[in-house]
């Protein structure tokens, strides 16, 4: 193995100052390992940290960004068991958050990949062991990258927190890669899916992926009174809702009796004013949620091996072309955007 590696770095906050170095690779240290990464898929925070906006929680600098990985272990640390060379691995984002309810301290101390760590977009990564899962047998090593952030994230909204019933009703607002994960795992466990777009070509596309129904909400601003006429006035049982403000409003005018609203972003705002008097009659349940642990993550895997379920990817990107991947995160991507290493 060289002695050293390229990885992608910023010296200063913004994304015109992305560029590739050389440096070391890492050593493992006691309880980690080292992953040589074969793909790397982007998420908004990706570019927000880029920009030096979580610079709060201990984003060192200079800094490689992204946290969704997968590749093989190219080394143990000091006191790693179960892992050995060659095991294809993808990382959960919390590194200590294993299962049940989060630490305290987790939202001042996220000990998350590219928060308060140095990111993956590189050849090599050191990541601790105990975040480390096996990849899907099932997945190419770009699906797999997928599946930390977005993937896991539309699983504990829909499975360990929302506990979604066969039969239930799912809205998916937009179809960036938390949304296209959660209309996917709809249809996979019996529920219907219902996918809002502001592109009508996007939602043809939807459509093809299986969703029951589908809103156009550049023809319908006030899209929540189509979701109601669809459902026959009941409303939806579980809400994606990643955009806020006016959105959110409109997803509480929605939303069935009992519903859950899972809060997941703020694309459009990141505040909202919602009648109380409909949550309390309507008993809807508001869910702010954080990607999620590492047994949610280990449960999906399952569920895609023997689902045969494949993620959506919108374009994968070959290593040198990062600028432009992350360029078309900006303009809204169909599913995920993916970047190839070491092909
Ligand atoms: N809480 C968590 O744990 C967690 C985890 C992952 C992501 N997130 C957040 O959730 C949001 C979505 O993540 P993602 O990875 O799915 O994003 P993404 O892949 O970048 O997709 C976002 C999609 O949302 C739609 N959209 C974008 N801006 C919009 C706006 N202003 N109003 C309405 N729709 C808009 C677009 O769909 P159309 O073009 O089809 O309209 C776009 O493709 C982001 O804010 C992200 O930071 C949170």
């Amino acid at each position: 193995m060289s002695a050293t590696m390229k990885a992608w770095q910023v010296s200063r906050w913004g994304l015109a100052n992305l560029k590739v170095v050389e440096r070391e690779i890492p050593r493992p240290g006691p309880g980690e390992v080292l992953v040589r990464v074969r793909a790397v898929s982007l998420n908004y925070r990706d570019k927000v940290a880029v920009e030096g906006h979580e610079a709060p929680y201990g984003t060192p600098s200079p800094y490689t960004p992204c946290g969704d990985l997968a590749g093989e272990i190219a080394g143990v640390g000091p006191g790693v068991e179960h892992w050995s060379l060659g095991d294809r691995v993808s990382a959960n984002f919390y590194t200590r958050w294993l299962d049940g309810q989060a630490a305290p301290d987790m939202d001042v101390r996220l000990n998350a990949l590219s928060v308060d760590t140095q990111g993956v977009l590189a050849e090599y990564a050191v990541v601790p062991a105990p975040a480390v899962v096996r990849a899907p047998a099932s997945l190419s090593m770009e699906e797999t990258a997928t599946l930390p952030v977005a993937g896991v994230t539309a699983w504990s909204a829909l499975v360990t927190l929302g506990q979604l019933k066969a039969g239930q009703s799912v809205l998916l607002l937009g179809t960036g890669g938390v949304s296209l994960f959660g209309l996917q795992f709809a249809r996979m466990l019996g529920a219907r899916a219902i996918v809002t777009s502001r592109s009508a070509e996007k939602l043809e596309r939807a459509k093809a992926l299986g969703a029951t129904d589908v809103v156009d909400t550049s023809r319908h601003p006030e899209w929540a009174s189509q979701v109601l006429e669809l459902t026959g006035g009941r409303g939806v049982d579980h809400i994606f809702e990643a955009v806020g403000g006016d959105s959110y409003r409109q997803s509480v005018a929605a939303a069935a009796m009992g519903a859950r609203i899972s809060t997941i972003g703020f694309l459009g705002d990141t505040e909202f004013t919602v009648p109380i008097g409909r949550l309390i009659v309507r008993r809807i349940v508001i869910q702010g949620l954080s990607v999620g642990h590492r047994r949610s993550f280990e449960d999906m895997i399952a569920a895609i091996d023997l689902n045969g379920l494949k993620p959506v990817i919108d374009r994968v990107y070959d290593w040198k072309d990062v600028p432009a991947a992350f360029g078309h995160l900006e303009r809204g991507p169909f599913g995920k955007v993916v970047v190839s290493i070491n092909p």
